[in-house]
């Protein structure tokens, strides 16, 4: 951010109009990036002194929410193509949809960052009576089994060479399987030795219960 800012306002040049946006577009999406990890260290040091995430209860259409989701992370990728698959009478549930999206957000995220060389992501949704079941699958490096647990620990990285270059703090799944415990769902990750990528299964209830 800074050495884009300082190029740009340089007295003694001139932009054109074009190198003036993508440097102020890389300054933008740069800001959003520390807004970001800033939201999420200070959520998990409250996470840390409450002991639980506190949520804002309303009305939800998760298929929609992910279908918004998606459009978005589609403009940041050509290699990946999405598929979302939810059947039509898919029901609206209670819970908090800004941090609802951060989780979905997050597992997008991991998707296109850990299937570097593209391939489908793919996001599916199921009911029944009492819960509803999201997937989000990749075909990306995978997760060895030793590591299914460990990533939703907090700071947690796996040590592999993409994963220490790609950007990243480690918070994101620690943040999504708090997100999704304070609404009484369970999250868990799969990866398949005979098949490439990782499967990430979240359950929900659909009435739940307020924490007390
Ligand atoms: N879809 C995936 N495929 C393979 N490995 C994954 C996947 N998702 C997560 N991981 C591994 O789990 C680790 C933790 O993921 P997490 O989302 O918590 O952190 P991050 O993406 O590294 O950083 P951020 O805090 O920005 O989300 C990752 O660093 C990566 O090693
Ligand atoms: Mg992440």
């Amino acid at each position: 951010i800074k050495g884009y800012a300082g190029t740009l306002r340089r007295e003694d040049a001139e932009w054109d109009i074009d190198t003036m946006r993508r440097g102020l577009n890389i300054i933008e999406e740069e800001a959003d990036r520390l807004t970001e990890l800033i939201e999420n260290l200070l959520m998990a040091s409250k996470i840390q002194v409450e002991g639980m995430v506190r949520l804002e209860i309303d009305e939800i259409a998760l298929d929609k929410l992910i279908r918004a989701s998606v459009e978005r992370f589609q403009t940041q990728t050509n290699k990946h193509t999405f598929k979302v698959e939810f059947p039509s009478d898919f029901p609206v549930i209670l819970g908090d949809p800004r941090r609802l999206r951060q989780v979905i957000d997050n597992l997008i995220s991991n998707a296109i960052k850990y299937s570097p060389v593209g391939g489908e992501v793919k996001i599916t949704g199921e009911y029944d009576e009492d819960w509803i079941e999201l997937a989000v699958s990749d075909q990306g490096i995978g997760i060895r089994p030793d590591e299914a647990e460990r990533i939703f620990e907090r700071f947690y990285r796996s040590d592999d060479s993409l994963s220490r270059s790609t950007p990243g703090t480690g918070l994101g799944l620690f943040l999504a399987r708090a997100i999704i415990e304070a609404h009484g769902g369970t999250i868990t990750a799969t990866s398949y030795p005979d098949r490439k990528g990782t499967t990430f299964s979240i359950t929900l209830p659909r009435q739940m219960q307020q924490p007390t």
